[in-house]
């Protein structure tokens, strides 16, 4: 049963199925303003449950090597998948990243952050647990089974952004950092340059 307070709860893997109740999904179509799927979902019970302490312990972008395998390996699946070259890390992009989730966990309540001003494209990811980077990724990748690449479609109801963000050809390199918020929940973002999602155009 899915609280009601949060906005919007997207099933991921069968390996997730005990979790997929509590991870929250958004994506930014920053700088799309007109692309029709924004959808900055501000996770309520999220901000509600990680406001009381500050405790949290820091970003783990640290160890940018393995971290980044973590995230990165996914992307590049889901984007051989569709016959998409692979995205490189950059260390600058988790440096980033690093910098606006550490923000959200001191002073965000940990919500998700307003990614609109920004020239990147993101994908954010909540969850109430430790989540490990390859579920959150592969949570946005999942989103693909909602999407119709020959007419460029999601079904109606569903979200395809953070997907279509993760096999945007023109994409060239990502990086990624998570905050560990106070009750250790985990929020998570990936920041992608140049950015996808433009409006009226295919991802590949
Ligand atoms: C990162 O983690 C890997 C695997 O645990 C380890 O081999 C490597 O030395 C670490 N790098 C840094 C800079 O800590
Ligand atoms: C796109 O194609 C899918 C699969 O054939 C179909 O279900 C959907 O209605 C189509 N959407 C539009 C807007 O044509």
């Amino acid at each position: 049963m899915a609280p009601s307070r949060c906005h919007r709860l997207l099933p991921t893997t069968m390996a997730t199925t005990c979790f997929l109740l509590l991870l929250l999904l958004a994506l930014c179509a920053a700088p799309a303003p007109a692309h029709g799927a924004r959808a900055l979902t501000t996770p309520r019970g999220a901000g509600a449950a990680t406001k009381a302490q500050q405790g949290g312990t820091d970003t783990s972008s640290g160890n940018a090597t393995a971290a980044g395998d973590e995230y990165l390996a996914p992307h590049n699946q889901a984007r051989a998948a569709v016959g998409v070259a692979p995205l490189r890390w950059s260390a600058d992009l988790s440096s980033a990243a690093g910098k606006v989730v550490a923000q959200q966990q001191r002073q965000g309540g940990c919500a998700f952050a307003d990614m609109g001003a920004s020239p990147y494209g993101a994908n954010q990811g909540w969850a109430s647990y430790r989540a490990r980077p390859g579920e959150v990724v592969a949570s946005w990748v999942a989103q693909g089974r909602y999407y119709t690449h020959a007419n460029n479609t999601c079904a109606a109801g569903r979200q395809c952004g953070t997907y279509t963000q993760v096999v945007w050809r023109r994409t060239a390199q990502v990086g990624c950092a998570q905050a560990t918020c106070a009750t250790g929940a985990t929020l998570t973002l990936c920041l992608y340059d140049p950015h996808g999602n433009v409006q009226g155009q295919s991802p590949y």
